[in-house]
């Protein structure tokens, strides 16, 4: 069994949400995987990972099916978070976006439902969608993803659009840009980020420095990666792995606390930024 249990993050609106859990980007796509890709997720909910990012996107809402499967039987031990695409983001289109993937993911409700990222419909339009899906119980908070400082800046003056939860986008050590000026703009305003691609979608492993620094630790690179995202109190982490010995080394590293050394020397090869730039998504 892992030393540490996993850190639990309290959402604005009220809501515990645990600070690592697991994508599932990619899962859906192929049958002859289907098998693997349940039971990695299954492993993850074992080991305390127990919030699960899909969308109505991935796999073409094969992914939602998959985290049904996952967690049959244990609803009430999981937190989902599901993403309406920005087509279907209309204030009756996000409703009924939203049903289509509860009765995917065979569930009464979404612990957190997302703006995939920003499109044609305005924002008010789909934050009305969001309350309408709250009033009803279909969710239990609503949030973003993808939005830079200038669109939350936007959300935040709109009724009742301070009372986002969250808002996934791109971080990692390889993506530092939101450091310059989302990172700061949420935490004034006590706005919780989840960071998506945390292993920069598996390629940082290869990086030297991450390699140097995990020897150091006997970890794997991926763990110092996620270390260095989860040591903000603030963020939520949602490293995907449908391999079973990445779900156990993702889930260890919550037991890696990187020295000031470290830190420095991560800063050295994936440097800060030194001004504010567009957005990154994958
Ligand atoms: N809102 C958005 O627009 C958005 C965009 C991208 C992602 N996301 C969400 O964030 C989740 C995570 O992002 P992601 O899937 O793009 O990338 P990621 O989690 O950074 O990387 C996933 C890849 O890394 C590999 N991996 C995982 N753990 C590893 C480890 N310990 N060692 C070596 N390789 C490892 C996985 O391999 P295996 O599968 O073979 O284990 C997979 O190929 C997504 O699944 C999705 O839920 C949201």
């Amino acid at each position: 069994m892992p030393a540490s249990s996993v850190p639990i993050l309290k959402l604005p609106g009220g809501g515990c949400v645990p600070r690592l859990g697991q994508g599932t980007w990619r899962m859906g796509e192929s049958a002859r995987r289907r098998a693997e890709e349940v039971a990695a997720l299954k492993l993850g909910l074992d080991l305390g990972m127990t919030l699960i990012d899909t969308a109505e996107m991935y796999g073409g809402g094969e992914a939602e099916r998959i985290v049904a499967e996952a967690i049959e039987g244990r609803r009430d031990e999981v937190f989902i978070v599901s993403k309406v695409l920005p087509q279907n983001a209309s204030r009756t289109g996000t409703v009924a976006a939203c049903e289509r993937s509860l009765k995917r993911l065979n569930t009464d409700r979404l612990d957190l439902y997302l703006l995939h990222w920003r499109g044609r419909y305005p924002l008010k339009e789909t934050l009305a969608g969001f309350q309408s899906l709250l009033r009803d119980g279909l969710i239990r908070a609503w949030g973003m993803s993808n939005f830079d400082a200038g669109d939350m800046e936007e959300l935040a003056a709109l009724s009742g659009g301070d009372t986002v939860a969250t808002n996934q986008v791109l971080y990692n050590l390889a993506r530092r840009g939101i450091e310059a000026d989302l990172i700061p703009w949420c935490r004034a305003r006590a706005i919780p980020i989840m960071a998506y691609s945390p292993v920069e979608q598996g390629r940082i492993v290869r990086d030297r420095t991450l390699a140097r620094v995990a020897a150091r630790h006997g970890a794997a690179p991926a763990q110092v990666a996620l270390a260095w995202l989860l040591r903000h109190e603030d963020m939520m982490v949602i490293p995907k792995a449908t391999n079973g010995a990445h779900v156990r080394e993702n889930r260890a590293a919550l037991d890696l606390a990187l020295s000031p050394a470290d830190l420095a020397e991560l800063d050295n090869a994936f440097p800060a930024p030194r001004g504010t730039r567009p957005l990154e998504m994958l």
